[in-house]
């Protein structure tokens, strides 16, 4: 089995890193893969939360790392989904505890194993961003449409690009199809162009998503919503299957408007 390890990204805090780690391990779970998401947010773990799984944490990725406990006694199985594991972040320490070369050799000890190894990255470009990335051979870069968020990434990519990752690919997370539209949000092609990395994915501002997180419920256990789709479609594309990118200035166009322009046959607003 040849395991593809993946990074999930941003340089900047509050983007969506752990949104997408989540959603996309466990959609890729549902779709019959095997995946471990670890949580590399040392200090700051999260990701148990959002996956539903805090309950069931008994040792975590420091404990494997310092050899307190075997890999296999640390991989939280998650209830919902067959073939979807968490490897916690430790609590009580801090992101010293573990260095690159570590979490290399730990990322490498599960090639093989299992299909997909996700990892959900700690926000900044310092030692926790490195140590998330040392084992990864591929990179996520989550980006929402906003000046901040954009820059850092810039800063995150330059980094990757010196590491040597075998492909990065943009998530821009919390589109606003009316904002970019009325110039109060820079646009989805505009953030690639900037950034010169192609997109594998958008995900639209989804109330759903702020539900899903405070429920630790995967979008998709849930009932669809935008959201849910725009995940499904990432893990597609993730999977090499042929799905084209939403035009962003559909995204919030599914209802009725959608609906009464298709009836008057026209694409655009007027003017
Ligand atoms: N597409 C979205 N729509 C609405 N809320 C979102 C979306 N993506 C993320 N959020 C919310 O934003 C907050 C920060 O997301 P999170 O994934 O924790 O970011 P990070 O891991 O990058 O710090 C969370 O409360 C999450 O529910
Ligand atoms: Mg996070």
């Amino acid at each position: 089995m040849d395991t593809r390890i993946i990074v999930v990204t941003s340089g900047k805090g509050g983007v969506g890193k752990t949104t997408v780690t989540a959603n996309l391990s466990a959609r890729l779970a549902t779709e019959g893969y095997s995946v471990v998401a670890i949580d590399a947010d040392i200090g700051l773990r999260n990701l148990d939360v959002v996956m539903g799984l805090e309950n069931r944490i008994v040792f975590n990725v420091v404990d494997v790392i310092e050899e307190a406990c075997k890999l296999q006694q640390a991989l939280v199985r998650d209830r919902r989904i067959e073939n979807l594991f968490l490897l916690p972040a430790a609590q009580t320490r801090t992101k010293e505890a573990v260095n690159s070369k570590q979490m290399k050799e730990l990322c490498d000890s599960l090639r093989g194993k299992y299909d997909f190894v996700i990892i959900d990255s700690p926000a900044g470009i310092e030692s926790g961003f490195r140590n998330a990335a040392a084992g990864a051979d591929e990179a996520l870069v989550v980006v929402t449409p906003d000046v901040s968020s954009v820059r850092d990434a810039d800063r995150i990519i330059g980094l990757l690009e010196s590491g040597e990752k075998k492909s990065i690919a943009l998530v821009v997370n919390r589109v606003r199809p009316a904002m970019i539209r009325s110039g109060k949000m820079l646009g989805v092609s505009d953030v690639s162009d900037i950034l010169a990395v192609s997109i594998l994915g958008i995900i639209p501002e989804d109330d759903n998503v702020v539900i899903s997180t405070n429920r630790g419920e995967p979008l998709t256990l849930g009932s669809p919503s935008p959201a849910a789709r725009a995940f499904e479609n990432i893990a597609g594309r993730i999977l090499g299957r042929d799905i084209p990118l939403p035009d962003p200035g559909s995204l919030d166009e599914k209802g009725l408007l959608a609906g009464l322009k298709k009836m008057f046959g026209r694409q655009g607003g007027r003017g």
